[in-house]
C-alpha cells in the first residue's frame, strides 16, 4: 500500500491556513503596450514582485516542464494545474498520442481493435479540434490516425471538424482544412470514402467543458450525429470562408454546418454500427461530448436518435468515472497528487472557481478526477459562470464573488488550504479583445487583494501563481520579438496562450521568517510548487516530488 503519512517539516510549523491562488493566463513579459497586465492597474500583484527574489520569483510553466513534447509548445490549463497538483511532472497527452503514433501502438491497443470491429461494414466518424495548437489536440496526429485507419481496413472515414482561432491564430482554421481536404482527397485516390462531413467553432459547438453549456454539445450533436445544422455546404473550406465572412464571425464561434452531397442529402450522420473516435487528447472539453456518446442515461438534452456505436477516445478523459470506457491511448497516470496526500494529513482543503475553471482547481489539480478524496476534509465550491456570452463583454467574470468565498473559507477556521482559480486574463485574453483583458487583469487582482487581506487577518499564508501565460501578450510576434502584420498592415492579435514563465510569490504573517526562495532551482517548474505548499503546511514531500523551491534560514 502508499503510505500517505507526511513526514514533519524540521522546522515549519503545522496549521497555518494557506491562501492558494491561481492567476489564470498570467505570464511574465516585457512591458509593452500588449502586455495587458502591464498597462492595467495592478498594484497588488506589482507589490508582490517587489519581494523579489526571497519571496517572489517566475516559474517555468510551458514545454518540458509541464510534460509538453517540445519547448515549443506553450503551457495550457490543464497541464499547469496537473503539475501543480500532483508535483512532477507526467509526460502528458500530446506526447503520449504522439509515441503511440510514432510506434503504431496505437493501433494495436484495446480501444482501436474495439472500433476496427466496425471497419468492414460500417463508416469510422473521427470528432475533434482542427488545430495544431498542441493544446487540446493537433492536426498531424489526426492526419496519422486518418492514414493508419485506412491502412487498418477503415472504408468509409468521415471527420467532424472544430474550428479553432484559441489556441492559434484566428482565421487559421482555413489553412488547416486546405491540409486535411488534401489528404483526404490521397485516401480517396487509394479507394477509401473519406470525406469532412461537419464543422462548427470550438466554443459554439461541441467543445464545452464543466457543464457550462449543454446547448453547446447538442449543436454538435445534431450536425455530427443527425446530419442536421442550419447551415449546408457541398465542401468543408468553402463552408468556413463563407461563415467566416459573415460581421463578427470567428473561428472560434463559427456555427455549426453539415456538407451536403449533390441531392442535398449530409454525408455524414452517425449511425448504428459506426465506430467513432474522438480525437483530441486533452479531457475537459470532451468529458461532456463522450457523455452523450456513452451514456445510455442521459438527461443533459434529448439525443432524438441514439445509434448503436463503437465509442473511443483518443484517451480516457476521466479517470474517476472510467469515461470513456475505451480509448487509444492510455492516459497520463497522475497518482498520489498533493491534494490527496493532504486529505490523510489532517489538511482540510477548500477550492472554489467559476463554471468555466471550476474543474481546473478540482479535476485537473487532482489529477484528471472528478469528485473529492475525502468529503469529509473537502469542499469545493463552484460559482457559475454567465454562461452564452465571450468573456470580453463581462470582464470582471466573477472574479470577486471567488473571492468572497474564499474570503469566507479563510476565516471561518474550517480549512488549512483554500485554492482558487482566477479565470479573467486567460478568459478574455483568449478572446483577443486587448481594452478588455486590461479590464480582466485589474479585476483579478482586486480579487487577489480580498483573499490576501483575509490571509492578513487570519495570521496565515499566501501562494499566489499562475497557470500559464496569456493576457501578457497580445499580439503574435516574430522571432526577434516585434508584432506581425497582417497584409492590410493590422498587427495579429494573439488569443492563445504564451511560452512566457509565470510568477510565484509567497508571503502573509504566518510566514516563518526565515522562509525564502532556494537559488539553486533557476530553471524551477510548476511541478516544483506542490512540495512548496506541502512544506508551508508543515510537511516534507514525498521523495519523488520535485523539489520544493523554498529553504529555511535560521535569523
Ligand atoms: C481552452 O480550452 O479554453 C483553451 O484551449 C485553453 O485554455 P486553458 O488551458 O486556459 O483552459
Ligand atoms: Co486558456
Amino acid at each position: 500500500g502508499i503510505d500517505w503519512k507526511l513526514p514533519d517539516h524540521p522546522k515549519l510549523p503545522k496549521g497555518k491556513v494557506i491562501g492558494l491562488i491561481v492567476l489564470d493566463g498570467w505570464g511574465e513579459a516585457n512591458a509593452d503596450q500588449y502586455n495587458c497586465i502591464h498597462v492595467a492597474e495592478t498594484p497588488v500583484m506589482d507589490s508582490l514582485k517587489k519581494g523579489a527574489p526571497e519571496r517572489w520569483r517566475l516559474v517555468r510553466a510551458h514545454g518540458t516542464a509541464v510534460g509538453l513534447p517540445t519547448e515549443d509548445d506553450m503551457g495550457n490549463s490543464e497541464v499547469g494545474h496537473n503539475a501543480l497538483g500532483a508535483g512532477r511532472i507526467f509526460a502528458q497527452g500530446a506526447k503520449l498520442v504522439d509515441a503511440a503514433l510514432a510506434s503504431g501502438k496505437i493501433f494495436e491497443g484495446e480501444g482501436f481493435k474495439y472500433v476496427k470491429e466496425s471497419f468492414e461494414t460500417n463508416t469510422l466518424h473521427l470528432i475533434g479540434l482542427m488545430s495544431d495548437g498542441g493544446v487540446h489536440s493537433r492536426l498531424d496526429q489526426l492526419l496519422l490516425l486518418l492514414k493508419g485507419a485506412s491502412e487498418q481496413g477503415a472504408k468509409k472515414i468521415r471527420v467532424h471538424i472544430l474550428t479553432d482561432g484559441r489556441d492559434v491564430l484566428d482565421g487559421s482554421s482555413v489553412g488547416f482544412a486546405e491540409i486535411l481536404e488534401n489528404d483526404l482527397a490521397k485516401l480517396r485516390e487509394k479507394g477509401v470514402d473519406a470525406q469532412i462531413a461537419s464543422g462548427g467553432g470550438r466554443m459554439y459547438v461541441t467543445m464545452d467543458r464543466y457543464e457550462n453549456d449543454w446547448s453547446v454539445v447538442k449543436r454538435g450533436w445534431d450536425a455530427q450525429v443527425l446530419g442536421e445544422a442550419p447551415y449546408k455546404f457541398k465542401n468543408a473550406v468553402e463552408a468556413i470562408k463563407t461563415l467566416r465572412a459573415e460581421p463578427n464571425a470567428n473561428d472560434q464561434y463559427l456555427p455549426p454546418f453539415v456538407i451536403v452531397d449533390d441531392s442535398g442529402k449530409p454525408v455524414g450522420p452517425i449511425v448504428d454500427g459506426d465506430a467513432v473516435v474522438t480525437f483530441n487528447f486533452r479531457a475537459d472539453r470532451m468529458v461532456m461530448i463522450a457523455k452523450a456518446l456513452e451514456y445510455a442515461d442521459f438527461d443533459k438534452f434529448d439525443r432524438v436518435r441514439v445509434p448503436k456505436i463503437r465509442y473511443a477516445g483518443m484517451l480516457q478523459y476521466d479517470g474517476e468515472l472510467k469515461l470513456p470506457s475505451h480509448y487509444l491511448v492510455e492516459p497520463p497516470e497522475i497518482d498520489r497528487t498533493s491534494g490527496e496526500y493532504l486529505t490523510y494529513n489532517g489538511v482540510r482543503t477548500f477550492a472554489c472557481s467559476e463554471t468555466v475553471k471550476f474543474g481546473h482547481v478540482t479535476f485537473f489539480w487532482n489529477g484528471n478526477r472528478s469528485g473529492y478524496f475525502n468529503d469529509k476534509m473537502e469542499e469545493y465550491v463552484e460559482i457559475p459562470s454567465d454562461s452564452g456570452i465571450t468573456f470580453n463583454v463581462q470582464p470582471k467574470m466573477k472574479a470577486v464573488e471567488i473571492a468572497e468565498k474564499a474570503r469566507d473559507a479563510i476565516l471561518s477556521g474550517k480549512f488549512e488550504q483554500v485554492r482558487v482559480n482566477l479565470p479573467n486574463g486567460d478568459m478574455v485574453g483568449h478572446t483577443g479583445d486587448i481594452e478588455a483583458t486590461i479590464v480582466a487583469c485589474k479585476a483579478a487582482d482586486e480579487a487577489v487583494k480580498i483573499i490576501l487581506d483575509a490571509i492578513e487577518k487570519v495570521g496565515g499564508i499566501y501562494v499566489v501563481t499562475a497557470d500559464h501565460g496569456n493576457a501578457e501578450d497580445m499580439v503574435k510576434r516574430n522571432k526577434t520579438g516585434q508584432p506581425l502584420l497582417d497584409k492590410s498592415g493590422n498587427i495579429q492579435i494573439l488569443t492563445s496562450h504564451t511560452l512566457q514563465p509565470v510568477p510565484i510569490a509567497i508571503g502573509g504573517p504566518g510566514l516563518a521568517p526565515g522562509v525564502r526562495f532556494r537559488k539553486d532551482l533557476p530553471s524551477g517548474g510548476l511541478a516544483n510548487v506542490a512540495a512548496t505548499v506541502m512544506n508551508l503546511h508543515g510537511f516534507q514531500a514525498p521523495s519523488d516530488y520535485e523539489p520544493s523551491l523554498i529553504e529555511v534560514v535560521d535569523n
